[in-house]
């Protein structure tokens, strides 16, 4: 073996110099294989994206490349390299998933040389062998076959070149767009009053009720609530305002900071003015209070702990990210769940103390971890902020963090959840599989060690709905209202069956991380779940990866400015539950700007509750089209290009609009010239990943 030589060449690119004479084997795992880009996780040299060994189709290889669809590595060979080869595949470690569906492509110098073709998990290896005489610029790719990139964990096994000469490799991911500096295009909310967020909010029979009247504007403010038709019985700041009518329920709105609590007994439409008023003037809004078997009538909106602490979350850090909620006033346009995700329980193999600990008590009731030493007062505080509290768990009896899971003990479990005072529920899949099923009720040294829970992934719709319907009928049970969030990563088509399990939003997709690839590629994927969501039913492409993030190691999103424009414009039109994935405590005005845009944010929020679909594909151009309460239409014109497109854009006729159209830039929240439908152009200049976002509703 003649000596090497590795050079890094800054972040994005790392040579490799091969001091050799003669044809040699340079395996592709000895470059630097940290600048590819990838869909999901991180590039693997010699084990799977999920840190297995590299096997395809039972096949186990010790050396190769692990990645993710869309997964892009270039290496500028200079023209030295003779012949690539490789064993491709699907990893075996997602467990013969349907979603696992790859291509493998090798392009040199921009022509495709060789391809596999589609892919699926538990195909045998297929043999790559390229021809790269003259080849300066190798491009290695996975694309995820058309079908959004699930489960395409893609191994590029035994990956190596043959060279003659001494060359220099220098490996590259996708083409970095420049950076662009943060330009903040939401203006301030004006100092008199404004009452942002949902015009709906949905409630059972007898639930305890908490609503805070988002409003924007100078404090102090004064909050009041008249009834058009009387049936409920309205305390504010304990005086008892009239009633008419049957008598509906009692609730009490804080005067002073916006605060309805109490509960309804008869089920019906309660229409009623919310009035927000200050020094400077008073808003008000019409708000439908429906008292029936839905909640979740528009998308929830908070933040979840997940994607910036990790296994590192704490009650503290909890409370700090409540505190940091209000502080930034990102309350007031009706951002409301703090949800504590995995890693609240004990852990069944960490070395961390603060995770050690009994799974459950002698009754069998979930234990917390010693980071969580009081959860109901978790959720009073977070209650007494005038915000909602969630929390996480798996159908196994271990989490995807091996944390104790509800397998078996959903009842106990939703019991104590709601004991607690909890509001939500995100319900993930990790360690269940349907053969445990026949263990049911006989688990008496529940938990058992880990090592005896295996068995195989469903194969029929009827395994994947069980542990749903199972937690579901435990929830029901329970004297709260508690949003049940499906996160088995949109297996069997979740979105033609979530509702019937009592999903109130279910993930379409698997993790999200914050690259371009990643967002990009769950994003523009959704038009086939689209039909599916409605009030109380909504499709989740994942949580938003703005701000300060990291999964325990925070560093700022990777998606650049515009990148990020893309992803919120993205997530309001599909309709998606917003939940913030950084450290807010970190918040920059550049990030807060995102999250506190009413105009953008009350496209998600939507009565209607419509998934924007996409009506036009035009090479770069992307443009999506949601359905509004109002009558009106939101229209997304995406730029998937890395250079900006300038376009003159002509009839909207095309997408059924008909006369005048009134043009509202949604996040400068300005008035465009009116355009005729027919005849009219509409001008869009749209960043390199960007978006520009317009309401148009007919004069
Ligand atoms: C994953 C889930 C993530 C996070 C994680 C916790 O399965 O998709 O969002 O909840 O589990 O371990």
């Amino acid at each position: 073996m003649k000596s090497r030589l590795f050079l890094g060449l800054g972040l994005s690119l790392a040579a490799f110099n091969i001091g050799i004479a003669s044809a040699e084997t340079v395996w592709l795992d000895d470059l630097n294989l940290k600048p590819a880009t990838q869909g999901w996780g991180e590039p693997q040299k010699n084990q799977s994206v999920g840190e297995h060994p590299l096997t395809i189709g039972g096949k186990v290889f010790e050396r190769g490349f692990g990645t993710h669809a869309e997964s892009t590595l270039r290496v500028n060979l200079g023209g030295g390299a003779q012949k690539f080869t490789a064993s491709v595949g699907v990893d075996d470690e997602v467990d013969k998933n349907p979603a696992s569906s790859v291509e493998f492509i090798v392009l040199g110098d921009g022509k495709t040389l060789w391809s596999s073709g589609v892919m699926r998990a538990g195909n045998a290896a297929k043999e790559c062998a390229v021809d790269l005489s003259g080849v300066t610029n190798l491009v290695l790719k996975v694309g995820d076959a058309g079908d959004g990139m699930e489960w395409d964990h893609a191994d590029w096994a035994d990956a190596k070149f043959e060279t003659a000469s001494a060359k220099s490799f220098a490996v590259s991911g996708e083409a970095a767009l420049a950076p662009v500096a943060p330009y903040i295009l939401t203006p301030p909310a004006p100092a008199t009053p404004r009452i942002n967020g949902a015009n709906v909010f949905g409630v059972r029979p007898g639930s305890p009720f908490l609503f805070t009247i988002p409003a924007t504007g100078e404090r102090p403010m004064e909050f009041s609530l008249e009834q058009t038709v009387v049936r409920l019985v309205v305390i504010t700041n304990h005086h008892q305002v009239s009633i008419r009518g049957p008598f509906a329920g009692i609730l009490d709105l804080n005067t002073t900071n916006g605060q309805i609590t109490g509960d309804i007994h008869t089920k019906g439409e309660y229409i009623v003015t919310l009035r927000a008023k200050n020094a400077l003037g008073t808003a008000e809004k019409k708000f439908r209070i429906v008292c029936g078997d839905q909640i979740a009538l528009t998308p929830p909106m908070g933040w979840n702990s997940w994607n910036c602490f990790a296994g590192e979350v704490s009650q503290e850090r909890v409370k700090s990210a409540a505190d940091a909620l209000i502080k930034s006033g990102l309350i007031n346009h009706g951002w409301t769940y703090i949800n504590v995700d995995d890693y609240w329980q004990n852990n069944h193999d960490s070395k961390d103390p603060t995770l050690q600990g009994p799974f459950r008590d002698a009754q069998g009731n979930i234990v917390p971890n010693s980071r969580f030493p009081d959860m109901k007062g978790l959720a009073d505080y977070i209650h007494n902020l005038g915000l909602k509290a969630g929390l996480y768990s798996s159908p196994g009896p271990w989490t995807c963090g091996n944390c104790t899971g509800s397998f078996d003990r959903e009842r106990q479990d939703a019991a104590k959840y709601a004991q607690w005072g909890f509001d939500y529920l995100k319900y993930d899949w990790c360690s269940y599989t349907p053969t445990m099923e026949a263990q049911r009720g006989i688990s008496t040294n529940y938990p058992l060690a880990a090592a005896s829970w295996s068995g195989s992934n469903p194969s029929s719709h009827a395994e994947l709905i069980k542990p749903y319907a199972i937690m579901h009928e435990a929830l029901a049970a329970q004297p709260r209202d508690i949003v049940y969030s499906l996160c088995q990563y949109g297996m069997g088509d979740v979105w033609g069956w979530g509702d019937q399990v009592g999903g109130n939003c279910w993930r379409t997709t698997g993790d999200i991380t914050d690259t371009w690839k990643s967002m990009s590629g769950i994003g523009f994927k959704q038009d086939k779940a689209a039909p599916f969501a409605k009030p109380g039913n909504w499709n989740d492409p994942d949580m938003l990866i703005v701000g300060q993030l990291g999964w325990g190691n925070l560093h700022p999103t990777r998606l650049t400015v515009d990148e990020q424009y893309t992803h919120i414009s993205l997530w309001c039109l599909l309709s998606a539950p917003l939940l913030i994935g950084c450290d807010m405590t970190k918040f920059d005005d550049f990030t807060l700007s995102l999250l506190d845009n009413d105009e953008v944010l009350a496209l998600d929020q939507d009565a209607l509750g419509k998934e924007a679909t996409c009506v036009l594909t035009d090479g770069d151009l992307k443009v999506y089209a949601k359905e509004l309460a109002d009558g009106s239409r939101a229209l997304g014109f995406f730029n998937l290009g890395t250079v900006s497109l300038d376009l003159k854009f002509k009839p909207l006729a095309q997408f059924g609009f008909t006369g005048t159209q009134h043009v509202r830039d949604l996040w400068r929240q300005q008035d465009l010239p009116d355009v005729d439908a027919a005849t009219g152009t509409l001008p869009l200049t749209i960043p390199a990943h960007g978006v520009l976002l317009y309401k148009l509703t007919a004069k």
